[in-house]
């Protein structure tokens, strides 16, 4: 049994949707209070917040660019003015836009960096002063095996995933004399949007006449892709008090999951 503190709070990052969604459900019935973000999808997280009042937990939601500091700032003093505090941060939100190198714009370039990456930074920053003086918490960031292996069309996306990485590793090293985890989960292809769509984007770009996904799927132990609720299974581990000796670690799930795909997509 997954042993947790009482009263924790968490704040995840994206969660309007996929992964985060999937997350915030996760720690919603473990009785973690949850506060919820997104940037554009109202509809989508005001069915998200309501899943979780369903179960019978407390969350709010909160729109924020997580890229905007002023925006983060004002996000985090919302969280705190219903919370208190904030036990546990979940850096998931990302963007995904595949672009050939060769036509990739700086602006491109800057915005997938900056939602990606320096979101993490502003976040992190904003809470991280309070687990320290709580002498607990638990941070966990979301990069992807393409921060491991880099994945063809996705160079910025790639590049963040990757410096997630290190800004993982060294933070874990800086935070664990004050009882605090921080860790990467680095999963492959999960069918959430972003997942489609860089399915969707090879499909056309490959002429391929099969769905994607499906193909993919026979690269895996079970033929089938990690799933968002997998993912949040194994963040509610890392959360819990039997991780509490866990930390500076990078968690790659993908069912054995491979290099060989790009055999198929030659
Ligand atoms: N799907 C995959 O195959 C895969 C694989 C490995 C790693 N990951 C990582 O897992 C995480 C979640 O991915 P996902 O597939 O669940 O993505 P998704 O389905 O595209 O959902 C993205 C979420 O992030 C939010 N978001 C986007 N830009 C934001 C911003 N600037 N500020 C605040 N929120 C923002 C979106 O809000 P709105 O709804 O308002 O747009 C949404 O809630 C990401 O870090 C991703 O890189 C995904």
């Amino acid at each position: 049994m997954l042993l947790i503190m009482k009263e924790k709070v968490a704040l995840i990052t994206g969660s309007s949707r996929g992964i985060g969604k999937a997350i915030s459900i996760k720690f919603a019935r473990m009785k973690i209070k949850v506060v919820l973000n997104y940037r554009k999808n109202e509809d989508e997280a005001l069915k998200t917040l309501n899943e979780i009042k369903n179960l019978g937990a407390e969350a709010i939601v909160i729109r924020t660019n997580v890229s905007k500091e002023e925006e983060v700032k004002r996000m985090i003093k919302e969280a705190k003015d219903n919370f208190g505090e904030i036990n546990i941060l979940v850096n998931n939100a990302a963007l995904g836009l595949a672009v050939p190198f060769k036509d990739m714009s700086f602006e491109i370039w800057y915005k997938q960096i900056d939602v990606s990456l320096n979101g993490i930074f502003f976040v992190t920053k904003e809470v991280v002063n309070d687990m320290i003086s709580q002498k607990w918490g638990r941070i966990i960031n979301m990069s992807s095996i393409a921060g491991i292996n880099g994945l063809k069309y996705l160079t910025a996306y790639s590049a963040a995933k990757g410096g997630i990485i290190g800004f993982t590793k060294a933070l874990a090293s800086e935070l664990a004399e004050y009882n605090i985890t921080v860790n990467a989960i680095a999963p492959a292809f999960v069918e959430t949007d972003m997942g489609k769509s860089y399915f969707e984007w090879l499909e056309k770009r490959m002429n391929y006449e099969q769905p994607l996904i499906k193909y993919l799927n026979y690269f895996t132990t079970n033929r089938k892709l990690i799933t968002p609720e997998e993912v949040a299974e194994f963040a509610s581990f890392l959360v819990s008090d039997n991780a509490s000796g866990i930390t500076g670690q990078v968690f790659t799930l993908e069912s054995g999951f491979n290099l060989q795909w790009y055999e198929a997509l030659k």
